[in-house]
């Protein structure tokens, strides 16, 4: 594996290493070749915390529109009203919309794209990646389940994130059934005992236990995903040898089990304490190597 700063890559990069790349990935992912990846996994931050100005748009009937609706419609937009205030929400699909269309094209014919969110921004997600896929690209939005910390008395506690996943092409994507781990029957005395020892394939909604305190995988970093987790999306979505991509890699969870599971990586992070973490975890004595 190379670790480097994002200044220091070639355009466009030759994969012909692991990578773990300091930077913004508004500045590594224009240099990653197009139509490489098996798999882009973008575990982003909810929130720029920026003050954005926000626009009203007014939709109107135009043939020369450059918008499609329903039915083959076209539409033409025009800005009635701009405020600044302070709105996560428009910033955020900003931020994330040209990252997410990029991470597209980087994709392989039979790539495919997961997007880890939570509920309060997933549904906004979901329009934004229609759009940039197309809805036909859609897969599945998976939940996955903890159960941990604090319960609230005054709403349903929420105790699940909502990762979506897109296809690049709905006729050639690559997902391994068969290499994914499997799961107990709720009622294992209703199958066969062939049948109950081999387990269920895990359907869209996956419990899985957060990082603990204690855990053996835990780093220290406050947003580390489960390798668990992780590793189901890996064995699905990519080819053994195939390239892995995470352009928000935080303490590289994406590589570990890449790495692990025989596939490539290419990780980015803009924060200097991930990628010494990430470099550490990647590079450290306890490294699981890929099978060989
Ligand atoms: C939710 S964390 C990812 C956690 C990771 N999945 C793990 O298991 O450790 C999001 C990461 O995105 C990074 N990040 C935020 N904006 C970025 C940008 N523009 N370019 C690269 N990394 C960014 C943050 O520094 C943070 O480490």
């Amino acid at each position: 594996m190379r670790t480097l700063a994002a200044a220091a890559l070639t355009d466009p990069v030759a994969l012909d290493d692991d990578l773990l790349v300091h930077g913004d990935n508004a500045d590594v992912l224009g240099r990653l070749p197009a139509g490489a990846f098996d798999l882009v996994y973008l575990d982003p931050p909810f929130n720029t915390g920026r003050e954005q100005t926000r626009k009203t748009v007014r939709v109107r009937a135009d043939p020369d529109g450059t918008r499609n609706g329903f039915a083959g419609r076209r539409y033409a937009t025009e800005e009635v009203v701009r405020r600044a205030f302070a709105d996560t929400f428009d910033d955020y699909l900003a931020f994330l919309g040209p990252r997410l269309e990029r991470c597209r094209d980087l994709l392989a014919d039979h790539g495919t794209l997961y997007l880890h969110l939570d509920p309060r921004e997933s549904h906004y997600a979901k329009v934004l990646l229609d759009e940039i896929f197309g809805r036909e690209c859609f897969l599945n939005e998976i939940v996955w389940a903890y159960d941990f910390g604090a319960r609230t008395t005054k709403r349903w506690p929420a105790k699940h994130d909502t990762i979506l996943v897109y296809v690049r092409d709905p006729a050639r994507y690559w997902f391994d059934s068969e290499e994914v781990d499997r799961e107990p029957y709720m009622a294992p005395s209703l199958q066969t005992p062939e049948r109950a020892a081999r387990g269920k394939l895990p359907t869209d909604v996956w419990w899985h236990t957060i990082v603990g305190t204690t855990s053996r995988e835990r780093t220290g970093y406050p947003t580390q995903k489960p390798e668990g987790v992780l590793r189901r999306i890996v064995t699905a979505s990519s080819r053994p040898g195939g390239w892995c991509l995470d352009p928000f890699c935080g303490s590289g969870t994406l590589g570990a089990v890449a790495a692990g599971l025989g596939r490539r990586f290419v990780l980015v992070d803009c924060a200097e304490d991930a990628v010494e973490l990430a470099g550490r975890r990647l590079t450290g004595p306890g490294t699981t190597k890929a099978a060989s």
